[in-house]
């Protein structure tokens, strides 16, 4: 079973993501890639990575996003088009399984591939890939997926870009005496089989994902990409809070009423616009020896 995202959930978040995501790594990876990049984008979700990675590659392309939630991956074609047409950028579906956004650098060919990543890099068509991206997926994944994955892009020198990678505890401003139950609650459940090969990474997937590339030569370059949300950022804090309320509560029962206090206190914050919340990300690329970037 893969762990399932609203949506809701994922339009809420893409502009504090966009804000995150690092751009130096983004253009290190643009540079390391062929004249006309195909990339395959894991977890793609409703494509969020797409729409703010395509503009900064800036030419032809083509990206197969691939997802166990064929939903989302509908969600992604419509919003790919509608974003592009907002901008005036013509999109058309030259077939039922392919868009076509006709962006002024080049054209950027896109497509979907229903499928369970659990047993990933297999099923996956990295023969046809110059590039392997994701975006908010490697917390989900155990440390066997990341060794198979970094040796399947090994195999065929694939550089390897993932984004927004959990890197460390929220912090809450202002504090709460009950935060060190919402950390550790929450820290727990990041561990939970996500269904992404075992034990999930969470916090760790840095470090893992380093060390992973670096034991097949590539050079791995980090930046740190936390969300801020600021006060005014209502529904973002709501739904951030809520979730990691729910996910805490699953382990910390004996302080559920310490919870509950802490959840009204959030709220009332929330409501007022006091509450800002950090919450550390990293952006990782991992480039194949002899690739420059
Ligand atoms: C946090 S969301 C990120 C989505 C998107 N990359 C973004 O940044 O908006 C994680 C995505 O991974 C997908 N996912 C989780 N487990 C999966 C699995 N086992 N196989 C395929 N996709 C999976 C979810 O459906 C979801 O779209």
């Amino acid at each position: 079973m893969s762990e399932s995202f609203s949506a809701e959930w994922l339009e809420l978040r893409e502009a504090q993501d966009a804000r995150a995501r690092d751009l130096g790594l983004a253009l290190a990876l643009r540079d390391a890639l062929p004249l006309r990049p195909r990339l395959l984008d894991l977890g793609a979700g409703t494509g969020a990575l797409t729409r703010w990675l395509a503009p900064l590659i800036g030419r032809a392309q083509a990206w197969l996003l691939v997802d166990a939630d064929a939903a989302l991956l509908e969600a992604a074609f419509s919003t790919i088009a509608e974003r592009a047409e907002q901008q005036g950028i013509p999109a058309t579906f030259p077939n039922r399984r392919t868009l076509l956004v006709h962006a002024p650098g080049g054209a950027w060919r896109v497509e979907g591939l229903v499928a369970n990543l659990a047993l990933a890099p297999h099923g996956l068509p990295l023969a046809q890939a110059d590039a392997v991206v994701c975006s908010a997926l490697c917390d989900l994944v155990s440390a066997d997926w990341v060794e198979a994955m970094a040796a399947a892009c090994a195999s065929r020198r694939l550089p390897f870009y993932a984004a927004l990678n959990t890197a460390g505890p929220a912090r809450f401003t202002p504090p709460h005496p009950a935060d060190a139950y919402l950390r550790r609650g929450f820290a727990r459940d990041q561990a939970r089989d996500k269904g992404l090969g075992g034990r999930a990474l969470g916090d760790a997937a840095p470090a893992v994902l380093a060390r992973a590339f670096t034991a097949h030569g590539y050079r791995v370059l980090t930046a740190p990409s936390p969300w801020r949300i600021r006060r005014g950022d209502r529904p973002l804090a709501q739904a951030l809070t809520e979730g990691m309320l729910e996910a805490a509560a699953r382990w910390e029962r004996g302080a559920s009423r310490r919870l509950q206090e802490w959840a009204a206190a959030r709220q009332a914050q929330i409501a007022a616009g006091r509450l800002s919340i950090l919450v550390p990300h990293c952006d990782l690329l991992a480039l194949p020896p002899g690739v420059p970037g």
